[in-house]
């Protein structure tokens, strides 16, 4: 029990009333901050995916997952803590959704940086039911004192508190129903290792290939109800930057500008014309991700340059930057991150049309 003291709640980490005591009858949590539908509430709800099957390409992980799934109801047991890591927008939150569906079980949706003390979760553990997903997004971004009340919530779904004050104070462990984390996040480097530790399953989410995003592509069309030629869903897919949550929203762009300018169909040509127009090139880059890769190559010679900098002179928040716009530049092999900071490839010389200074 050595622990125990450790990863204690005390008064003063804001334990709800109904755990110490000290008013009212036991009931549901508020409504409250605690609540959001965290960042995903601008997706159209349509447009995400409510099965297994409707979910589009990553099959090796829905694959392990629907065995998981499969296991964990046959045991009769609760599914095992699962974080889902990747870029976002690749449908961490859509699978989230889909295993409990699967699972048949209820949500509890929250996110790290609404937590605030240990006794917000405290509320939240304690309101689960048997069997419940408590799904945290960006996961990374919990405090230390919110980590500490997971630790023994997911190890043995269990939770110390203090109750009282003074020589009259005593710990007790409180049992929590049996439920399963799943965290989701954009930047696994950042969890600590104990957090990490206590997933049992950890699913990495990569970029989607082109023919995945054609078909996301046709299925949002279907469900939005326009017309779309091959040539049409093919533009849109490649200029995606490999992420479902974009490919829908420049399906939803380029259907205005289909209405307006042409016959509201989307072929081929408007969909080029379209993406032009908002400035969405060939390799799906906009004109921010330009102006970063124009930044290295015009500024700083091509790098090595810090992303401290860069982030600096584009006038971007640094997460920002590193969790959105470096991964796919990244995955592009546009830039090179290395321990000196990051550098511009031939490639992305190749593609500002930059002559592209020798071994490079
Ligand atoms: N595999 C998929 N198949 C079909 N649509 C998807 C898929 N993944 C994501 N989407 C679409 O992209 C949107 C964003 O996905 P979401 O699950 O919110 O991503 P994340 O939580 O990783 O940021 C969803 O609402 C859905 O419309
Ligand atoms: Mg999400």
């Amino acid at each position: 029990m050595e622990e125990m003291d450790d990863f204690t709640l005390r008064p003063e980490d804001g334990l709800p009333e109904d755990i110490t005591g000290a008013a009212g009858p036991i009931g549901p949590p508020e409504e409250n901050a605690l609540d959001p539908e965290p960042v995903v509430g601008d997706d159209e709800p349509q447009l995400r995916p409510g099965t297994l099957e409707e979910f589009v390409g990553q099959d090796a992980i829905k694959k392990n997952l629907s065995i998981y799934v499969e296991a964990a109801k046959r045991r009769g047991e609760p599914l095992d803590h699962v974080l889902l890591a990747g870029p976002p927008g690749l449908g961490k939150t859509s699978l989230c959704r889909i295993l409990a569906g699967e699972m048949g079980v209820g949500l509890r949706p929250t996110s790290g940086p609404t937590l605030e003390r240990a006794g917000d979760m405290a509320a939240i553990l304690t309101s689960l039911e048997e069997g419940d997903f408590l799904f945290v997004d960006e996961i990374h971004r919990l405090n230390r004192q919110i980590e500490e009340v997971l630790y023994p919530a997911m190890e043995d779904y269990a939770m110390d508190i203090v109750l009282g004050q003074g020589p009259s104070a005593r710990t007790i462990r409180m049992d929590l129903p049996r439920f399963t984390l799943v965290g989701a996040t954009t930047r696994t480097g950042l969890m600590t290792k104990p957090l990490l530790d206590r997933f049992g399953v950890t699913e990495k989410l990569d970029y989607y290939g082109f023919e995945d995003l054609e078909k996301i592509v046709v299925r949002a069309a279907k469900i939005l109800d326009i017309p779309i030629s091959e040539g049409g869903a093919r533009q849109l897919a490649r200029r995606s930057r490999g992420t479902p949550r974009v490919a829908n929203r420049l399906l939803k762009r380029v259907r205005d500008y289909a209405q307006v300018i042409g016959d509201g169909t989307i072929d081929e040509a408007t969909a080029n014309a379209a993406l032009e127009m908002q400035g969405v090139d060939v390799l799906g880059l906009d004109r921010a991700d330009r102006d970063y890769l124009g930044l290295v190559i015009d500024k700083f010679d091509g790098g090595p340059v810090g992303v401290g900098t860069i982030s600096v002179a584009l006038g971007e928040a640094r997460d920002t930057v590193e969790e959105i716009r470096e991964p796919y530049l990244l995955q592009s092999g546009l830039i090179q991150r290395t321990s000196r900071g990051r550098i511009a490839t031939h490639r992305a010389y190749d593609h500002l049309g930059i002559p592209s200074p020798s071994g490079r």
